[in-house]
Formats: structure tokens, C-alpha cells, sequence
């Protein structure tokens, strides 16, 4: 019996994957090459400091660890003041309102994210008080595909991983979700979510009925 829905942020609550790119991109600018919205693709997920070890990769450039950190910190710095200018009607269709339905047929509701912004954005979208857990990359060590982000989750809901839904739009969080003992909703295609149980276009789709049948 389902009695938790645990969900990413970027891409499933709201779609931050923009702000994340205009970031990365004036950044790699900055250091002399281009970044394609093809590229960001592969950051779905994955966090800050291994995002910026994929973008020099792409650009075949080398930084020593201190600049790693220096420039990770600057392309932050941009970000924030996006996500700081985010508004209510940046959350995605039907993620509300499916999180109030969670909520109103007595299910727990937890945030699993890799960012250290979640915090911020949940703020400012306004959604913050709908999460009874919010574990997110200041909490955890250990990056998706390890499932310790959604573990930390069940655990602070008082529930075991078998009786939790994880959302998830990355490859790397629906195999966190199957690591961790979950039944997984992908949200995004098909044919590239393929280890979810199943997968919705958005959570405009997603219903309390089908929790039950996963
Ligand atoms: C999410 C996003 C990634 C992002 C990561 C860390 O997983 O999908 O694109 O790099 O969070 O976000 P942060 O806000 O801590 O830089
Ligand atoms: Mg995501």
C-alpha cells in the first residue's frame, strides 16, 4: 500500500532546466566555447560540481580544483538571480494540485532534489508548506543514482521505500528510486525513462487511482 509520493524538483515541480542552462552556457562563454541545449541534457540530475566537470569536458578545457570551485560559485551566483525572480506560475501543470491531492487523501509528501536551491525556489513558487519532508543537496552525500536522496526521504516521513512513489524526470533519479526499493513514475519520454514503472508526460497526468495499480 502507497502511503508517500516522494518528488523531484527540476523538471517535475517546476522546469529550472533553463535557468540551470542560460547559466552554464554564459559560463562556458566566458571560458571560450559554446554549450548547446543538447548538451544540457546530460545535467539533468547531476550535481553542480560534476555538471561543471561535464561542461569543461565538452569545451576540452582543465581547471584546477580551486577554480572548479571558484567558477561553480559564479555560474551559482548567476542562477540565483534568476530563481530569484521566479514566480507561482513558473510551476509546472498539475503539480500542485496533485500534491494537494496527496495530501488530502492522507498521503506524506517529501522533496528529493540534488540542488542545494530547492529551498529558494520552493519560496518563491510558493509551494513550500504542500512538502511534510524536504530532503535536497545540502542533506545528502551521495548523488543519484544512489538512492540515499529518496531513503533520507522515506526515513523522515516514517515510512518504508516500498510504500513510496518517486517522481523523477532524470535517467540517474528513476534508477535512484529502483535502487532504493520504489516504484517510480518517470516524467518526460518513454524511450528514455526506461526502468520507471511508468512514464507521464507531466503531472497534469499522474491520479490518486493510479498510485495503486503501480
Ligand atoms: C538538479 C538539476 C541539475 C542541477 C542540480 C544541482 O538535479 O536537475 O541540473 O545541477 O539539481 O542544483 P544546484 O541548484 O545545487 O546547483
Ligand atoms: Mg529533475
Amino acid at each position: 500500500k502507497i502511503k508517500a509520493c516522494i518528488f523531484d524538483l527540476d523538471g517535475v515541480i517546476v522546469d529550472t532546466a533553463v535557468y540551470h542552462y542560460q547559466a552554464w552556457k554564459r559560463l562556458a562563454n566566458q571560458l571560450g566555447f559554446d554549450f548547446t541545449e543538447h548538451d544540457n541534457e546530460q545535467l539533468k540530475g547531476v550535481s553542480r560540481v560534476r555538471s561543471l566537470e561535464i561542461i569543461l569536458a565538452i569545451g576540452g578545457v582543465t581547471k584546477a580544483e580551486a577554480e572548479r570551485e571558484e567558477l561553480a560559485t559564479l555560474k551559482n551566483t548567476w542562477y540565483v538571480d534568476m530563481i530569484g525572480k521566479m514566480t507561482p506560475d513558473e510551476i509546472l501543470p498539475g503539480a500542485k494540485e496533485f500534491l494537494i491531492a496527496c495530501r488530502d487523501a492522507g498521503l506524506k509528501t517529501a522533496l528529493g532534489s540534488a540542488s542545494k536551491n530547492s529551498m529558494m525556489i520552493l519560496d518563491k513558487v510558493g509551494i513550500t508548506d504542500l512538502f511534510d519532508a524536504i530532503v535536497d543537496g545540502n542533506k545528502v552525500s551521495a548523488a543519484k543514482p544512489d538512492p540515499e536522496v529518496f531513503i533520507k526521504g522515506a526515513a523522515e516521513l516514517g515510512v518504508e521505500p516500498s510504500e513510496c512513489v518517486v517522481f523523477e524526470d532524470a535517467i540517474a533519479g528513476v534508477e535512484a528510486g529502483k535502487n532504493g526499493g520504489m516504484k517510480v513514475v518517470g516524467i518526460g519520454q518513454p524511450e528514455v525513462l526506461t526502468k520507471a514503472d511508468i512514464v507521464l508526460t507531466g503531472l497534469d497526468k499522474m491520479t490518486l487511482d493510479l498510485l495503486d495499480t503501480l
